[in-house]
């Protein structure tokens, strides 16, 4: 699924959606009053503080503060993106997906009249193929040796569904070729080639095969290595529309579908790498292909572990790795997550390193994992060697970005500002921290007086638990210029909902989704409002008065201040009076 999914069709869905339906098959929920209850999927709990409104179409974690939309629990709980989330709500509900999404534009690489699916299929036959040429071909004795001789077992084997590529030069045209399509496919997905008009040829010979499925299970293309020392020691499947280098972890598919408990995962560098961990006992290893960790492959790991650990070599190009893969990682690193690296001494890959030193020994080393925040502060010092003022400058100018990047609220970047100053004797606003004038305001406003809700605040609170309000006919608002924080979002609120009269809470939450705004009316829609349906009415009916006040007074003050520094015209003179008569 790759089209853009129209509001029209998200909102819909909601309507049709029940969330306590769709969170209850799977995980039991218990009536408690007007909403439902149990113990929170989120965090380990004795006493349930997750509720779910079928009301506001909303759960809501009392004790880690997890909350959301059903789309946002089957994002969390089920490991899924935002599109997959929504094809499975379809699905539970049986509403078919718009076309658009489900029928992208295709013409990336593959043939215009290519079929995702029909790729997925042919790709997964193809595996099939490689996977019986390890048991059946007659040359594939070399390659079970060639296996065993690196320690790998059949059970190890066919958990990575290995296989092997025949030595013939055309078996996978023999085998798929016939049917034209699959013929043109063979040759998008890169697995054939045409040789000056001749019949096509396999581009993977006398290999063994490494299938490389997505984190949906779908085989998506295939590394090859040599039995021998031939160069290029691995062949990859080249990009194509099913295949994106950056954007798969390969192993990650083996984690899931054992169902390990995700504590920690590891990333390392080759396909061996990862088989001969899980051989010895270490089995939670994935391997960016053969390319740089990208920021999807961090947030990719970020569904299914907060603990990720890299393993790299211990030579240079090793560190520049590291150094590559944490820049990318910086913009999307949060509090709670752990970032810790491994570097292997000079010569060993983490397949040498198990077989040399076994489980025990690899998981000493991950005990033994440097710290992200030790990496950072190694690595700037390594860049900015010597002890002179020269390299102090150098120090912080690099580490300015990297604090620069990280989230600004977060306790990381504080103490990794504070670890900074340290080595530096610098002030904390070189490295770019938040100047002290917006600490003061921050604390002033913390100091506050007792939370009482603005007017707006109030209004768009009781709109979001009870979107039905936007119908009201007195609903009567100042212009959107209204200099009142908040106007045009309560207004945009009523016009969202007078358009899709069917939407629910959830349905207004996720039109702001990742957005500054959603996360507030999160926020809003959390709290418990005690009201009976008379109040409600009521309590709108009277935020909406107290809204119009405070624009009345607004243009008053206005007006007044103006006629203090020049003088006002006519019409403004006429205005003013009404409002001072209005307001007497
Ligand atoms: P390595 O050379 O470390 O491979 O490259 P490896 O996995 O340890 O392989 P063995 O132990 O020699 O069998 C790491 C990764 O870089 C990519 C592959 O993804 C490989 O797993 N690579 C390497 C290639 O794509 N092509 C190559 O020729 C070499
Ligand atoms: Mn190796």
């Amino acid at each position: 699924m790759s089209g853009r999914i129209p509001e029209e069709f998200i909102s819909d869905l909601l309507s049709r959606v029940d969330i306590v339906g769709v969170i209850d098959r799977r995980v039991t929920l218990k009536k408690s009053g007007r909403e439902y209850s149990a113990c929170c999927p989120f965090h380990s709990e004795k006493t349930p503080s997750f509720t779910v409104s079928p009301q506001k179409q909303f759960y809501h974690c009392f004790g880690c503060g997890a909350h959301g939309t059903a789309i946002s629990f089957l994002m969390e709980f089920e490991r899924l993106s935002f599109p997959e989330a929504i094809e499975e709500l379809a699905r539970e509900v049986g509403l078919s997906l718009p076309e658009a999404v489900t029928k992208p534009a295709f013409n990336e690489g593959a043939g215009p009249q290519a079929d995702t699916e029909q790729l997925y299929a042919l790709l997964e036959r193809v595996n099939r193929f490689y996977q019986s040429a390890l048991r059946k071909h007659p040359e594939k004795n070399k390659a079970v040796e060639y296996l065993k001789n690196r320690g790998i077992s059949g059970q190890t084997a066919a958990l990575y569904e290995l296989g092997y590529a025949p030595s013939d030069w055309d078996s996978l045209n023999r085998e798929f070729g016939a049917n034209p399509q699959d013929r043109k496919n063979l040759i998008n997905l890169g697995l054939c080639k045409h040789s000056n008009g001749n019949r096509p040829y396999d581009l993977m010979r006398d290999r063994i095969i490494f299938p490389i499925r997505n984190h949906r299970g779908k085989t998506i293309g295939f590394g090859a290595r040599t039995l021998g020392d031939e160069q290029p020691k691995y062949l990859n499947s080249p990009e194509s529309t099913v295949f994106k280098k950056g954007q798969e972890l390969y192993g990650l598919h083996q984690i899931k579908s054992q169902r390990l408990s995700q504590q920690s995962i590891l990333v390392v560098e080759g396909y061996m790498d990862v088989i001969a961990l899980a051989q010895h006992g270490v089995p939670n290893a994935t391997a960016a292909l053969g390319t740089a960790f990208t920021e999807q492959h961090f947030s990719l790991l970020l569904r299914h572990t907060r603990n990720i650990v890299f393993c790299f070599d211990g030579d240079r190009a090793g560190r520049q790795a590291a150094w590559r893969a944490v820049e990318n990682c910086l913009p999307r690193f949060r509090d709670g997550i752990s970032l810790k690296f491994i570097f292997l001494p000079e010569g060993e890959d983490p397949d040498s390193y198990i077989r040399r030193f076994g489980q025990q020994g690899m998981e000493q080393l991950i005990d033994q994992s440097i710290p992200l925040s030790k990496f950072v502060i190694q690595h700037l010092m390594e860049q900015s060697p010597g002890s002179g003022m020269e390299s102090k400058i150098e120090f912080v100018r690099l580490a300015k970005p990297i604090v620069q990047a990280l989230e600004e609220e977060s306790t990381f970047r504080a103490l990794l500002i504070q670890e900074l100053c340290k080595i530096t004797g610098r002030k904390a606003e070189e490295f770019g921290a938040n100047a002290p004038v917006s600490t003061q305001r921050k604390s002033k406003n913390y100091q506050g007086k007792r939370p009482t809700l603005s007017p707006v605040r109030s209004a768009i609170t009781l709109l979001l638990h009870y979107p039905h309000l936007a119908h009201e006919d007195f609903i009567d608002l100042p212009p959107n210029s209204s200099e009142i924080a908040g106007v045009q979002l309560l207004s945009d609120i009523i016009d969202l909902v007078r358009t899709h009269p069917q939407i629910t809470t959830a349905g207004i939450l996720e039109h702001w989704r990742d957005t500054p705004t959603g996360n507030q009316l999160a926020t809003l829609v959390k709290q418990d409002l005690h009201l009976g349906e008379q109040e409600v009415l009521a309590e709108f009916r009277g935020s909406l008065k107290k809204i119009g006040q405070q624009n009345l007074e607004g243009r008053m003050e206005e007006l007044l201040n103006k006629s203090r520094y020049s003088s006002l015209n006519t019409e403004e003179k006429k205005e003013l009076l009404q409002l001072l008569a209005l307001n007497a």
